[in-house]
């Protein structure tokens, strides 16, 4: 018998309104517990720490961060690799070297690179939600191998990710309480960022272009009143 697949719940985002953008501040926590957690196995190879200004950090803030990041250069003149502090034009460092190696940590499970995860997944960030917050014990019938677990929202229900996020696994830095599912809440907004950014400028476009329209609409309708008024 196959576990999966269970469709994940639709969460109320606070995004998901017409006009709202992505919530900042749960964007900065997500970022920690990436950071903290996920990142001990997925790369984010494609965001850069230069992404994160204006967004979720201060441009010293995401230079702090780049600094903290050891990232391999090179080759130098002598034809060597060597490790450096990250720059801002840096992108996130891989845990792996490569997909063999990957694998190899993993019991031969592949850990997807997180960067695009919310686009490239059917149910976006309520299926990271549902999959980070829904591990259980696996129903009767169910045979899970070595390194597995069991999931009802990833296809097939048996996963190679154990469950990562536990009640206080981090403390944030804004003191916000460190729930399970408040880490899997802020991590989802964080992923949904790095796969969409253009989901903010998309709204504020949006808002900007109903304005011009309702200038454009009462304009018009102005002139039409001034301009036909003699014949009524
Ligand atoms: C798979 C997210 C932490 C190892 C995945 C998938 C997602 C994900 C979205 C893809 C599921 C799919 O293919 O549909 C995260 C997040 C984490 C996290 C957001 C932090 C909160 C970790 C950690 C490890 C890990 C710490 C290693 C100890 C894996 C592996 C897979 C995977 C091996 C592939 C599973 C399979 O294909 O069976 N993760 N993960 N993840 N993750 Fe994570």
């Amino acid at each position: 018998a196959s576990g999966g697949e269970v469709h994940p719940p639709e969460q109320p985002w606070s995004h998901n309104g017409i006009i709202q953008s992505l919530d900042h501040a749960s964007i900065r926590r997500g970022y920690e517990v990436y950071k903290q957690v996920c990142a001990a196995c997925h790369s984010m190879k494609y965001i850069a720490y230069r992404n994160l200004i204006g967004v979720s950090h201060t441009e010293a803030e995401a230079k702090a961060e780049a600094e903290e990041a050891m990232v391999k250069d090179g080759p130098n003149d002598l034809g060597e690799y060597f490790m450096r502090p990250g720059k801002l034009s840096d992108y996130f460092p891989s845990p792996y070297p490569n997909e063999e190696a990957a694998r190899a940590a993993n019991n031969g499970a592949y850990p997807p690179d997180l960067s695009w995860i919310v686009s490239a997944r059917k149910g976006g960030e309520d299926y990271i939600f549902a999959l980070l917050t829904g591990y259980h014990d696996p129903p009767a019938g169910i045979v899970l191998r070595e390194g597995q677990y069991y999931n009802p929202y990833f296809p097939g229900g048996a996963i190679g990710m154990a469950q990562a996020l536990y009640n206080e696994a981090l403390e944030y830095s804004d003191g916000t309480p460190a729930t399970a599912s408040q880490l899997a809440k802020d991590v989802s907004v964080f992923l949904k960022w790095a796969s969409e950014p253009e989901w903010d400028e998309r709204k504020r476009m949006f808002i900007k272009a109903m304005g011009m329209l309702s200038i454009l609409i009462g304009l018009t309708y102005y002139i039409k009143r001034h301009k036909w008024s003699s014949l009524k």
